[in-house]
């Protein structure tokens, strides 16, 4: 299985059977993406909220390589209004998928469209293809349920906002790691703007302070799980 990163929260999962699943595909309107809609294909498209910097390109590529999007009851509801499949889930449900399982957790942020429909709650992911457990945090600021999380998912790799004003700054999110014990941490929804600007660095060296493992990952960069 393999991990890219795209840049801002945006991820691509290509499993070993050759199934290819985006999370939050932010890609034409996000300038620090070198990988734009066009270059993609999706057999499933995970959404944690419906922001614009999440929603992305995904009714663009969704329709041309008719994906399935995986999100919350209100937001896959917009999505099929939007002439898009999509499979309704809410938080607290898993569904296992050909690919793997899913599973909404809570995020503590907004989901309102681009175009001012309510999305539903906004939610992090558990995501589980062969036995690794991948967690997107979506936007959110830090919560103590995330030691559940922790406590109840062998989570491999922790994928946590770290830009601040939107969602947890460097600290929050390092003390989240703490939370969550996962074996590696990697930052995401950070330099995109410059209201979100955050030292990558920072967070990694302060990770491995407390003796945990964190990983950058470049915009674009493609790692095996
Ligand atoms: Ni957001
Ligand atoms: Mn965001």
């Amino acid at each position: 299985m393999k991990l890219k990163y795209f840049s801002h929260s945006a991820f691509q999962i290509t499993t070993d059977e050759g199934k290819v699943i985006l999370i939050d595909p932010f890609l034409d309107g996000n300038l620090t993406s070198p990988v734009k809609s066009d270059d993609v294909t999706a057999d499933y498209i995970i959404l944690t909220h419906a922001h614009g910097d999440h929603l992305g390109d995904t009714f663009k590529i969704a329709k041309k390589h008719n994906s399935m999007v995986i999100a919350v009851n209100e937001l896959a509801d917009y999505c099929i209004a939007n002439d898009v499949n999509a499979h309704n889930m809410h938080i607290g449900g898993g569904h296992n998928f050909v690919f793997g399982r899913v599973k909404f957790t809570i995020a503590h942020h907004g989901s309102l469209s681009p175009d001012n429909h309510f999305g539903g709650e906004p939610a992090g992911v558990l995501v589980t293809i062969d036995g690794i457990t991948i967690y997107h945090a979506g936007d959110t600021g830090i919560f103590l349920d995330m030691k559940l999380i922790g406590e109840m998912n062998n989570i491999d790799y922790a994928l946590l906002p770290i830009g601040d004003n939107f969602t947890m700054g460097v600290d929050d999110a390092v003390k989240a790691t703490e939370f969550l014990q996962a074996n590696i941490s990697i930052p995401m929804h950070y330099n995109t703007f410059p209201v979100i600007e955050a030292s990558p660095n920072e967070f990694k060296a302060k990770v491995e302070s407390l003796g945990k493992k964190a990983i950058i990952l470049e915009y674009g960069q493609e790692i095996d799980l």
